[in-house]
């Protein structure tokens, strides 16, 4: 039986998880008493949602032997640098970094998923159609929420 089915109900209820996640750090910072280690702890989730993610995206781009991996992958590699130039601004003592944080992820996640996901995603409809595949890395859903 094939996995693919799954995963795209994960990818997509994962996008609105992470989504959630950035939209709480964006009014944590924008509070008038926003706490810098609340901040950093929550940067740091959204940070490990958005590897975990991708790590899954990844997994089964690499199973399908998918031609745009490399491409795909980098962009990730920018999202995920993102916020790791963020944390290790507030780490060294600049928060001003973190103030429009959020908004430059969602846009470039935006960006992303118009330009690499849906493209995985309709090679991944077509690889659905062939009998008898399965995505052995597809994770269920719980292991990703
Ligand atoms: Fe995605
Ligand atoms: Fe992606």
């Amino acid at each position: 039986m094939s996995t693919i089915p799954a995963y795209f109900a994960a990818n997509v209820d994962d996008h609105q998880y992470i989504e959630a996640i950035g939209e709480s750090v964006n009014a944590m910072i924008s509070g008038l008493e926003s706490d810098q280690g609340q901040v950093t702890r929550s940067l740091e989730t959204l940070k490990s949602s958005l590897q975990r993610h991708f790590i899954t995206e990844e997994n089964i781009m690499s199973d399908l032997s998918y031609g745009g991996l490399l491409e795909h992958s980098h962009s990730h590699i920018l999202i995920v640098g993102e916020v790791g130039d963020c944390l290790r601004s507030i780490a060294g003592g600049d928060y001003q970094q973190s103030i429009n944080i959020w908004p430059r992820v969602k846009a470039m996640l935006r960006y992303h998923v118009q330009r690499f996901d849906q493209d995985l995603v309709r090679h991944l409809e077509q690889a659905a159609k062939q009998p008898g595949l399965t995505v052995a890395s597809s994770p269920p859903l719980a292991a990703l929420i």
